[in-house]
């Protein structure tokens, strides 16, 4: 018989998809032609429809101001869906329902006489609709859009914006954004995604640690030695030379999605699981950061730049190579030692590292528990190694505990370490996890929860600055790495100082 708590959940379930269906919705993506939108929104969307997740009456406008694209939208789509949908997902019959949806704007964000009477005109008739307007632009267009789109009276009281990651380059200039937005947005109308937290994965995250006594009872200083977050890349800039270079490693991945992982593990557990409950422990977290001032940042931070190499058997060239621009001082690759002062993870150690072009691509959180505080086992039996969870989110999401057990090989008195494992992605059969898909979907729905709040961007961007800034004045040697490694020798070092290593999911250097 199913138990009756999951006939519930499943109602629940049908009701909500029925909810999301059923509702029609305005969604109008500015910069609906470029990167973002045609690599990630629009297959994302259209991932959505193919569950009928988008109600058949919806609008989807692209906004440009391109003619050339205006005219051809349809065209471009497909031409996106063809290219950037991974899994052979495109089906004709399916795209020409989907096509219907998407409409072309013809619009200039930074000039309200260019197509803005004319989108009015399209909006017109359909105030009742959740409208979400979606800023897949570059941030200088932001305050415009916002002023324009108010003066239009297109802000209704079932709109809301989105906005990406990294918000400003600084906390300077990430106030600026916000306090724009705040002129024409309640803050709950503000939608800032950071992809990280639409990953099933990184959600899973929350249910291991709360759903879980044996992990909770454990989770804090009295037994745990440190923690490693490390997300590696194996891809270069992709094209991105013009964001990347101004941005570098620090403030596309460190500001946003590391220390998100790093608020997810380490935050105390939310009174509920909605917006307001888990923004405010992320929040708490990210005040309690131990800043990273002055001469702290050479001790602290290694910042590295990659070198040509080899990845897969395949020659990269370096960053300088692929930039075009020998002068750039830009960073690749980040490692940091975090400490959080507050009273559970009191001289915890959080080493956080990130880096393009790096030997493999993963995504992994390592729990590292102390030493057993009494060994009961002579030297010839073997040492007990402390035991470690690893979390790894991606390529694949599994699990693995390692353990110390009595070696069953021998009937003499011996240990060694055994791991546990699973393996999320082969449990669950067709298993995908699209952060974009997710986050959209729930934008429509209205739903915040998986959204950085106004005061995660303003404390992280608080703790990042003073590092930059630092670098900026020149005093910390950027450190070369080959492509293909595993990233600076001066990032190995700054564990080992500690007497501490770098560890990953295949590290069978123990076993
Ligand atoms: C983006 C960064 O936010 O995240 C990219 O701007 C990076 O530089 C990407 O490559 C990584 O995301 P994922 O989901 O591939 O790990």
């Amino acid at each position: 018989m199913v138990p009756v708590f999951l006939v519930i959940h499943e109602v629940k379930r049908t009701i909500n998809e029925i909810l999301i269906m059923n509702k029609a919705f305005d969604l109008i993506i500015f910069g609906g032609t470029g990167d973002l939108s045609l690599r990630k929104l629009l297959p994302s969307l259209y991932r959505a429809f193919l569950e009928n997740k988008l109600d058949r009456q919806a609008r989807i406008f692209l906004s440009t101001r391109k003619p050339d694209d205006y005219n051809n939208i349809s065209d471009i789509a497909e031409k996106a869906l063809h290219e950037f949908l991974t899994y052979n997902e495109f089906d004709q019959t399916q795209w020409s329902l989907f096509k219907d949806l998407i409409q072309p704007l013809f619009l200039d964000l930074s000039d309200i006489d260019k197509g803005w009477d004319e989108f009015v005109a399209q909006m017109e008739g359909y105030d009742d609709r959740d409208r979400i307007f979606y800023l897949a632009t570059t941030p200088n267009v932001y305050g415009s859009t916002c002023e324009f789109l108010s003066e239009k009276s297109l802000i209704t009281p079932n709109s809301r914006i989105v906005v990406e990651k990294p918000l400003g380059f600084d906390l300077q200039s990430a106030e600026e954004i916000n306090a724009k937005m705040a002129q024409y947005f309640t803050e709950d109308q503000i939608y800032r995604i950071d992809h990280y937290l639409g990953k099933e994965t990184v959600q899973n995250l929350m249910a291991l640690r709360f759903s879980n006594s044996l992990f909770e009872q454990l989770w804090n200083a009295n037994n745990i030695d440190h923690i490693q977050i490390s997300i590696n890349e194996q891809v270069g800039l992709e094209g991105r030379a013009g964001f990347y270079d101004k941005a570098g490693a620090m403030r596309d991945m460190v500001q946003n999605h590391l220390l998100q992982l790093l608020c997810l593990i380490s935050m105390e557990p939310p009174a509920k699981l909605d917006a307001e409950n888990i923004r405010e422990e992320k929040i708490k977290v990210l005040k309690s950061l131990r800043p990273i001032i002055d001469e702290m940042v050479e001790k602290n931070t290694v910042r590295g730049q990659y070198q040509a190499g080899t990845i897969n058997e395949k020659n990269v060239p370096s960053y300088i190579e692929e930039l075009g621009n020998d002068k750039s001082q830009i960073e690749t690759y980040v490692a940091i030692r975090a400490h959080i002062d507050n009273w559970r993870w009191s001289r915890v150690p959080f080493y956080l590292r990130t880096g393009k072009r790096l030997k493999r691509r993963s995504a992994e959180i390592v729990i590292q528990f102390k030493e057993v505080s009494h060994n009961i086992y002579s030297k010839e039996a073997g040492t007990p190694i402390p035991n470690r969870l690893i979390i790894q989110l991606q390529p694949e999401e599994r699990m693995q505990l390692k353990l110390m057990a009595k070696d069953m090989n021998t009937l003499e008195t011996k240990i060694k370490p055994v791991s546990l494992n699973l393996n999320f992605t082969t449990e669950n059969e067709g298993f995908r996890s699209f952060a974009y898909k997710r986050l959209l979907l729930d934008a429509i729905a209205g739903n915040p929860t998986l959204f950085i709040h106004r005061d995660e961007v303003t404390s992280a961007w608080r703790w990042v600055d003073p590092i930059i800034e630092q670098w900026r004045k020149g005093q910390q040697p950027l450190q070369a790495y080959e492509a293909g490694s595993w990233g600076p020798e001066a990032a190995n070092e700054l564990l080992s100082k500690d007497n501490r290593h770098w560890i990953d999911i295949e590290d069978r250097s123990e076993d």
